[in-house]
């Protein structure tokens, strides 16, 4: 059985290590994690949590609007490719969308490029490389 909720910042922690920071010196904690306003939603399968993603809100200069910053997307290692990034990020748009929020933004690494542009988001100027991490695009959807 599949469920998504509304959960603790601290219960994305394991998913966010192993699957965003494995072999990293990075830390797993994201600036706006504990505010108030930060959305951060699980996937459970079985009981199981297999996917996580956070929703900070955080504007992009580059955009106009009420916008949230997509960080932590991540779904386990062997729950991938069942379509559980798909709802979840549905999930939140729905619930963002509720709160009047006109955009949503995120880092992408280039190689997840193509999950966002399945679920309608665009890419927005050049490739960009973060520490550790890799090559990056900045990708936005609006959503109202
Ligand atoms: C990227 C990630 C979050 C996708 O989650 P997921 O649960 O595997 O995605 P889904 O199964 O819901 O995929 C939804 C759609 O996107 C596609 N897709 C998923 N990952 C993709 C990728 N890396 N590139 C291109 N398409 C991708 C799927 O094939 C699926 O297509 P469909 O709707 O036509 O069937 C997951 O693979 C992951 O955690 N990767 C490692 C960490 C990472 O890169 N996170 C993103 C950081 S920006």
């Amino acid at each position: 059985m599949i469920r998504i909720e509304r959960i603790e910042v601290e219960q994305t922690y394991p998913l966010r290590k192993e699957i965003l920071r494995k072999g990293m010196t990075l830390s797993h904690k994201m600036p706006g994690d504990e505010d108030k306003s930060s959305l951060h939603l699980g996937l459970f399968s079985d009981m199981e949590l297999v996917c996580v993603c956070s929703f900070m809100k955080n504007s992009n200069k580059e955009f106009s609007g009420f916008q949230y910053q997509l960080r932590g997307m991540a779904t386990s290692e062997k729950a991938q490719g069942q379509g559980h990034g798909k709802l979840i990020m549905n999930e939140a748009e729905e619930i963002l969308e509720k709160q009047g929020v006109d955009l949503i933004w995120c880092n992408a690494r280039t190689r997840a490029t193509g999950f966002y542009e399945k679920l309608g988001y665009q890419k927005a100027g050049n490739e960009f490389h973060v520490p550790q991490v890799g090559p990056h695009y900045v990708m936005f959807k609006k959503i109202r």
